[in-house]
């Protein structure tokens, strides 16, 4: 059974929200935050805490968007998701990187198959694997231990893992760890030229082993080794994670050394799969396990909490409330570690890939704004680069803050001073410094009356600026799996109540095909007929000039 179509707008909480939204609009957060009246603003569980009090909405609004909630059907589109529906309708297929996390407690069923045994099958080959490969028990052609991965995919193949391993650092394994993905010959052969053949492993990972870029790296890295050890040490070098077993085959590589994917998981949220491989390896599989428990434990939350102590839906709602009805286009993600710099990247694919759809599920074209566009940056480092424009810039753009109560090295001296950081400016944002307090601070640095005057509206922060903050314990990997699965979930009740299709992406497929029609023309020195600029530009490419 497919998901509802409604359109949300044409709700009866649509409409109050539209009426609402002129009442409270410039309302101000300072003045909202000292009415709220109930704990809905402050959302526990396990070692999170989620605040949304810091935002432009007050106890109507949370009702209001509640209603929305169920007048869209969001219940039974969850349901729907993780009892395995097709709900990935374009594509035929369902959605079920929920299951590939399951604590193999509950059966999973999908076309009269229990999924679990093979989920677990799998996990069993990518433990071993990671057990091998660390304790040297699996070694490379010339009989020496690996030292070395390299992952090589891109998008969901990549963005994931690579942002787990960043983030998973401290607890990593012996092992090193690389990523390309770029059909960029120079990035791949700079990582190459610092790598020991002997002594590096190299993972293919492709859902579909066609994809352009990833093919491209694999076949260079391939021409590498062979010439630096011989084309036997193909079978022993790479290993694969695809659902193309042809493919994989042609490549020459070694059975044992390939891990299955399913079409029911997406690239971008198969990270949980073997597609994770490399994080396994990266961090040893006991902590690539705890992050598929923190995802699962999410799940949980995500599937039996009401809506308005649901983490994710909460988010999701807030967040609909200022890309419809603030109209707000983009959202801010700012993690005060370092260790997560590249969750934005990730949430750009996930949130981005996902939601960027013009066409709601019946096939017409929305009248209403779907897909955020997502951003951002570590803290405090984003304070020096981009908080210029939040501050005091003309957009108005809700940021989610992320921080972590206690750091990861005990003799850590710093982690107040980066964490009063994380807590001033959304205070900051919220607050804003008014005209009076600047005066009064400017008189009290000795300037002249003239000197106030003029820099006073230079010095004024509006503030009424919207922030989640989401506080966690420790980065651990089970709060990251938690973290990361509370996003996924937020990204599905958007597509659920934004009336789209969150789980295809043919918007990337236009590019593809005319980049080889182009690579094609290039390669034969002939240039066809585009259009004025493209003309241009492909000769002055061909002519080197
Ligand atoms: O960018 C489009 C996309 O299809 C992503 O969804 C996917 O993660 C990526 O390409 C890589 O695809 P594959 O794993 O098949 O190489």
């Amino acid at each position: 059974m497919s998901l509802n179509k409604i359109d949300p707008t044409k709700t009866k909480a649509w409409k109050l929200l539209e009426d609402h939204f002129s009442e409270i609009k410039s309302d101000e957060i300072k003045t909202l935050i000292n009415k709220r009246s109930s704990n809905d603003y402050h959302l526990t569980w396990n070692d999170f805490l989620v605040d949304i009090s810091k935002n432009r909405i007050n106890d109507r609004t949370l009702s209001l968007l509640f209603n929305l909630a169920e007048e869209c059907g969001l219940k039974e589109a969850i349901s729907k998701q993780f009892n395995g529906e097709v709900i990935n309708q374009t594509e035929n297929r369902a959605v079920l990187h929920t299951a590939i996390r399951t604590d193999g407690k509950e059966k999973i069923i999908l076309d009269n198959n229990d999924l679990v045994p093979s989920i677990i099958q799998t996990r069993k080959k990518i433990q071993e694997f990671t057990d091998d490969v660390i304790s040297k028990n699996v070694k490379g052609s010339t009989n020496k231990a690996f030292s070395d991965i390299v992952n090589i995919g891109i998008g969901g193949s990549d963005l994931g893992p690579v942002m787990v391993v960043e983030a998973l650092k401290h607890y990593s394994s012996r092992l090193k760890t690389h990523f390309v993905s770029n059909v960029d010959g120079d990035h791949v052969l700079e990582v190459l030229k610092n790598l020991n053949p002997e002594t590096t492993l190299f993972i293919i990972v492709s859902k579909t082993f066609t994809t352009q870029e990833t093919i491209s790296n694999a076949t260079t890295i391939k021409k590498w080794l062979v010439t630096k050890l011989g084309k036997k040490s193909v079978s022993s070098h790479f290993a694969a994670v695809s659902t193309n077993q042809k493919e994989i085959k042609k490549f020459g590589i070694n059975t044992d050394f390939v891990f299955p994917m399913n079409d029911w998981v997406g690239g971008r949220f198969s990270l949980w799969s073997s597609v994770g491989l490399s994080i396994s390896l990266a961090v040893g599989y006991k902590n690539f396990e705890k992050l598929l428990v923190g995802a699962n434990n999410m799940d949980i939350h995500f599937r039996s909490s009401s809506i308005e102590k649901n983490i994710p839906v909460v988010l999701s709602l807030i967040s609909i409330w200022y890309n419809n009805f603030f109209k707000c286009e983009t959202e801010g993600i700012i993690p005060y570690t370092q260790y997560l710099s590249r969750l934005p990247a990730y949430l750009q694919q996930a949130i981005m890939e996902s939601n960027g759809k013009s066409v709601d599920r019946s096939g017409n074209k929305v009248d209403y704004q779907t897909g955020n566009i997502i951003w951002g940056d570590t803290g405090t480092n984003s304070q020096h680069a981009f908080f210029q424009l939040i501050h005091q810039g003309t957009k108005l753009i809700p940021c989610d803050f992320i921080g972590f109560k206690t750091p990861l090295f005990e003799n850590n001296t710093q982690h107040n001073k980066l964490m009063s950081n994380f807590f001033a400016q959304t205070e900051a944002l919220m607050m804003g410094k008014t005209r009076s307090s600047v005066q009064a601070e400017l008189k009290k640095s000795g300037l002249s009356d003239k000197e106030i005057s003029f820099l006073t509206p230079f010095k004024v922060f509006e503030g009424n600026k919207p922030t989640n903050t989401i506080l966690v314990k420790q980065l651990t990997p089970e709060s990251l799996g938690s973290l990361i699965a509370m996003y996924e979930h937020k990204i599905f009740v958007q597509g659920v109540i934004w009336n789209i299709f969150s789980y295809d992406q043919w918007g990337v497929e236009l590019g593809k095909q005319l980049a080889s029609k182009v690579l094609k023309e290039i390669d034969n020195n002939s240039i066809e007929k585009h259009d004025f600029s493209t003309n241009y530009l492909l000769n002055k490419y061909l002519s080197n000039t």
